[in-house]
């Protein structure tokens, strides 16, 4: 699909994946809606993509929030490429605690809201909108890329609300892909594996390294945003990928307790 001209939303453009995909497809000719949740990091983006690029503050938890950042999007043009890569962070924990409490409800609720329903809603949103942009030849409109997780597949112990959260985004990928291709919208997923970004919190990058790295099998390092940014690119430009979720992650898989 045409990346020049087209205007892309990034969800969570504030953040690693966001961030790396938003400058990269701007790089490439699109024009960039940042949507973040977070103000200094989502405009800083915006700022340093420079070109017209928007920042607008928004809650993906949020219908109106989203509604309204779609609508400013659409301002800079046709919108033809959503990236969904927000965060959300907590609700890790076991089913049964040691000292015997089970799971907090609430918080597995809140892990299954922020990534799973929010990424539906975006996603039904950003569908609604590019389906009224004029078909570009070969009949695509646009194509909107999810942002899973390895844990979908191999969660670790502690991790079933992300987990199922995860695999929630991957089980509606090709559902999604079938209601939408007659209006020529694609739909993808990217399971990445362990990538150094804000998501790790504040451990410095070297241990993190040290953590990760070794259970990497090749290459034996954390995952560079900007390599989940290049596979955006590729899904954007390739129209025929579609209704598929794409691991990238070095070869890892999670083991019981992580690595
Ligand atoms: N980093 C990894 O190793 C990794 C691996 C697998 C999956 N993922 C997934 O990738 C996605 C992006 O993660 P990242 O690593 O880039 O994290 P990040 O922390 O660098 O970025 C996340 C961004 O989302 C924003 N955000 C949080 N809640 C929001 C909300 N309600 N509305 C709008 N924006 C909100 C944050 O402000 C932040 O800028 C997440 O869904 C994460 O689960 C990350």
């Amino acid at each position: 699909m045409l990346i020049k001209g087209s205007v892309a939303l990034v969800v969570g453009g504030g953040g690693g994946f966001g961030g790396a995909t938003a400058r990269r497809l701007a790089r490439a000719g699109a024009r960039i809606a940042v949507l973040d949740l977070d103000e200094t990091k989502g405009a800083a983006c915006a700022a340093e993509i420079g070109n017209g690029a928007v920042f607008v503050r928004t809650d993906v938890t949020d219908q109106e929030s989203v509604i309204a950042a779609i609508a400013r999007a659409e301002t800079l043009g046709p919108l033809r490429i959503a990236v969904v890569a927000h965060g959300g962070g907590g609700g890790d924990g076991r089913v049964v605690h040691r000292d015997g409490a089970p799971h907090d409800f609430e918080a597995f609720r809140r892990v299954v809201d922020v990534f799973l329903n929010a990424t539906f809603n975006v996603t039904r949103l950003a569908a609604a909108a590019i389906a009224g942009t004029e078909p570009l030849d070969g009949g695509e409109r646009g194509v909107i890329i999810n942002t899973a997780s390895i844990a979908a597949f191999d969660g670790s112990v502690g991790q079933a609300a992300y987990a199922a959260a995860k695999a929630g985004i991957v089980g509606m990928t090709l559902p999604l892909a079938r209601d939408l291709g007659p209006l020529g919208i694609r739909v993808m997923a990217i399971a990445p594996g362990v990538f150094l970004t804000g998501a790790y919190g504040t451990a410095s990058p070297e241990d993190l390294q040290a953590h990760w790295s070794q259970a990497v099998p090749f290459p034996s390092r954390m995952g560079d945003p900007d390599e989940y940014a290049m596979l955006a690119q590729q899904i954007c430009e390739n129209p025929y990928l579609n209704g598929e979720v794409v691991r990238l992650d070095g070869a890892l898989r999670f083991t019981k307790k992580g690595v």
